[in-house]
């Protein structure tokens, strides 16, 4: 196969997501603009993390399915682990639920078919995710689920014996209950469970309870068949039923993943509706996005797919099972790592512009920082520093812990409604000679991520400019 002959200058364009491992961030080669997503893992962070990589990068090269991120193979630099991945533009599943509301009941559909299938191939391999949450679900530029990060996996069936799990992990809100109160369990119905809990939250916008325990009120009721209560009452009949025997507390009656696929509602042919439609048709490429947004959503809406996007999802590298395929297939990741090794910038979100030089004209974004889509972020219609001294005002008045954390970036510490610890960065971004208010989830429950957003956004309401994220033409 051809060499290609575009590898060089990748740019670090910006942090996806954060967590304890470390970060994701976007690559986009200047030549051929394509874009990959790098999961960052410092090693020498936590003793077992080198097992742990390991076993994420050994997990990752087994899969090979749409459903799945991609995995296109890994370098290490000393301590430092890259994990190279498939971009996904569509950001992650929880921004497509609007909180206490969720989203359109067919929308929810389409993505608990995928997530399911992507669940089902999987198990068919023997790994469980356990971590299956919408902040791990992404999706693609054509709205496509795709499960992301097996940093939590692990094979629970091999050369057809399966093995009981012990270890306690995964996401409370998400667990099932016999994690929490049997010694061992088996892997596939915790993994059923949370996507139970996923379609909870596609479809009333909150979690049911903290934590399935008897002891919590909100799982009693759930037992009890208090459906006339919070989130089930959102719910109509028929999801509801499926919910029923998804979140079955004996993981031996809880549905499997062939019942969840034979199962009404599963399989309801949804009617579009005539504005959908005729969106729709407008669209060239039949991309949900349009349809499946909220009024919240501020993030950029495309009119149909540039030529430039369509090259993006094309020039995507093909699956590999095996890091020497690489060369062929995929970007030159040498190259690449070099990149990341040598110019990294010690802020790294580089494009964004300190507070002394926002107003610099012509500093707008590339195209793919345009085209990531966000629903948790806007614009002002103030200058920089009174965006930011008004964001701090706010942030004063609500109680929350706040630090000035780049030169154009300040952290927010606080706690949610269940008394869990919330950490959030909001990037000031100079764009188009307005200023962006971009904040992300560094860490906590992603929905009370989101009502907290809601709530600055309306203190800011007086310097919040009316126009929509609007997405330049490419
Ligand atoms: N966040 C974490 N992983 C990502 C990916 N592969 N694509 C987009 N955003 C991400």
């Amino acid at each position: 196969m051809m060499a290609v002959p575009f590898v060089q200058d990748w740019d670090l364009v910006q942090t996806l997501g954060e967590g304890a491992y470390g970060e994701v961030r976007l690559l986009v080669n200047r030549k051929t603009e394509e874009a990959v997503a790098v999961k960052v893992v410092d090693t020498s962070r936590a003793a077992d993390c080198p097992e742990n990589i390991k076993k994420e990068v050994c997990i990752n090269k087994m899969l090979n399915h749409e459903g799945i991120v991609r995995f296109y193979g890994h370098r290490r630099e000393g301590s430092i682990q890259y994990l190279f991945l498939e971009y996904c533009s569509g950001g992650e599943l929880f921004d497509r639920i609007e909180p206490d509301i969720g989203m359109p009941e067919a929308d929810a559909q389409k993505f608990f078919q995928q997530l399911l299938a992507g669940v089902e191939y999987l198990h068919s391999l023997g790994i469980t995710h356990r971590d299956i949450k919408p902040e791990n679900l992404l999706l693609d530029d054509r709205d496509n689920l795709k499960i992301s990060d097996f940093g939590l996996a692990t094979v629970f069936r091999h050369h057809g014996r399966e093995r009981k799990l012990a270890k306690v992990c995964g996401t409370l809100p998400y667990v099932a209950p016999e994690l929490l109160s049997c010694k061992e369990f088996r892997a596939e119905p915790v993994d059923i469970w949370a996507c139970g809990i996923v379609l909870t939250a596609m479809l009333a916008g909150e979690l049911p309870w903290d934590q399935p325990g008897e002891s919590y009120q909100e799982y009693s009721d759930w037992m009890q068949k208090k459906t006339y209560l919070s989130p089930w009452k959102k719910i109509d009949a028929a999801p509801l039923s499926l919910l029923a025997k998804i979140l079955m507390h004996n993981p031996e009656k809880r549905f499997t993943v062939p019942q969840i696929k034979s199962d009404r509602w599963f399989s309801k042919v949804f009617r579009r509706g005539v504005k959908r439609a005729l969106a729709l048709a407008s669209d060239s490429v039949g991309s949900l996005s349009k349809q499946t947004r909220s009024d919240m959503d501020l993030s950029p809406i495309r009119n149909g797919r540039s030529d430039e996007q369509v090259r993006f999802s094309t020039s995507q590298p093909d699956p590999v099972t095996g890091s020497s395929s690489w060369e062929h297939s995929s970007p030159n990741f040498d190259s690449m790592v070099q990149q990341i090794s040598f110019s990294q910038p010690a802020c790294p979100d580089h494009m964004l512009l300190g507070s002394q030089l926002l107003g610099t004209p012509g500093s707008s974004q590339n195209p793919w920082q345009r085209l990531v889509k966000r629903m948790t972020r806007f614009f002002t219609k103030v200058d920089a520093n009174l965006s930011y001294t008004s964001l701090i005002e706010v942030c004063q008045k609500m109680g929350f812990m706040w630090k000035k954390s780049c030169t154009n970036q300040v952290t927010v510490t606080t706690t949610d409604r269940r008394n869990t610890k919330l950490i959030f960065k909001v990037h000031l971004l100079e764009m188009d000679e307005r200023i962006l208010l971009d904040f992300r989830l560094s860490k906590g429950d992603g929905l009370e991520f989101k009502r907290i957003f809601l709530k600055i956004r309306r203190e800011l309401s007086d310097i919040i400019s009316n126009q929509k994220v609007s997405l330049p033409v490419i």
